[in-house]
């Protein structure tokens, strides 16, 4: 049997237990999310270290508009103040950061800082950071959809010819490789709506840690998780060695 021994190329990470993390403690849920930015910070370390080109992590799902106006003020503010305050590290690093997710319901200033801190970041080559940020799945493809059949109604492309690549190529992750690895902490085993098409062939690893507990150990432990597993894309064992 042949075994997937190499590094994943691109991990993505659901990041979960904050609000858990801070009721354990008597706290209020944001200062679950401001101690999960720690945890963004040793991730992000750690992948540049392990060689990981790709890391994806959903900061902000669709869904999460519809949670308290406080929690999700704090969310939007603590993305503000780390994108940045962490700019000079992680430029330092060689991390470049891309936002995916839709831009039409954040602010002005929200959105200024997507423009700032991917223009800042442009230059990273050791590791590009995605941040899902007003991310959903279904919603990225039903936009993929409509462009598509745009395309189709202005007759550059027939309905014989859509592809997998052609949907994929209209998704907000065109130009991102599929993650070979997805984490969700605090022992949650769903996807809720994250890379749900990108998703098809990775590998999942669900630890019961809580995020702001998961660090660079925690970390190093899902890539030797990935490390142990065996990849098969559909096939048979032997058929995969060449992969
Ligand atoms: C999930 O935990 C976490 C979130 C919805 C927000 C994550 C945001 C951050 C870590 C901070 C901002 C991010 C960046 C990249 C600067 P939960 O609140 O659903 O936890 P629970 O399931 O225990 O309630």
């Amino acid at each position: 049997m042949s075994k997937q021994h190499s590094i994943p190329q691109h991990v993505a990470i659901i990041m979960d237990g904050n609000g858990r993390w801070a009721k354990q403690r008597g706290k209020e849920r944001y200062e679950g999310h401001i101690a999960g930015v720690e945890s963004v910070r040793c991730v992000v370390r750690a992948a540049v270290e392990c060689g990981v080109k790709w890391l994806t992590l959903y900061a902000f799902s669709t869904e999460n508009w519809g949670r308290p106006q406080a929690e999700v003020d704090a969310i939007m503010e603590l993305f503000c103040k780390s994108v940045v305050g962490e700019a000079p590290e992680l430029i330092k690093q060689g991390v470049r950061i891309q936002i995916i997710g839709e831009r039409n319901r954040f602010s002005e200033r929200v959105l200024q800082m997507i423009d700032r801190i991917e223009s800042t970041t442009a230059g990273g080559d050791k590791l590009t950071l995605v941040l899902a940020f007003n991310y959903s799945s279904r919603r990225e493809i039903v936009l993929a959809a409509e462009a598509v059949a745009r395309r189709v109604a202005a007759g550059e492309l027939s309905p014989e010819q859509i592809t997998e690549s052609t949907i994929a190529e209209h998704l907000m992750t065109r130009d991102i490789p599929d993650p070979d690895l997805v984490v969700r902490t605090s022992g949650e085993c769903r996807l809720s709506n994250f890379l749900l098409w990108q998703a098809s062939y990775a590998e999942f690893y669900f630890p019961e840690v809580l995020w702001p507990d998961f660090d660079e150990q925690e970390f190093k432990r899902a890539l030797e998780v990935y490390a142990s597993r065996e990849r098969r894309y559909g096939l048979i064992a032997e058929s995969t060695e060449t992969k």
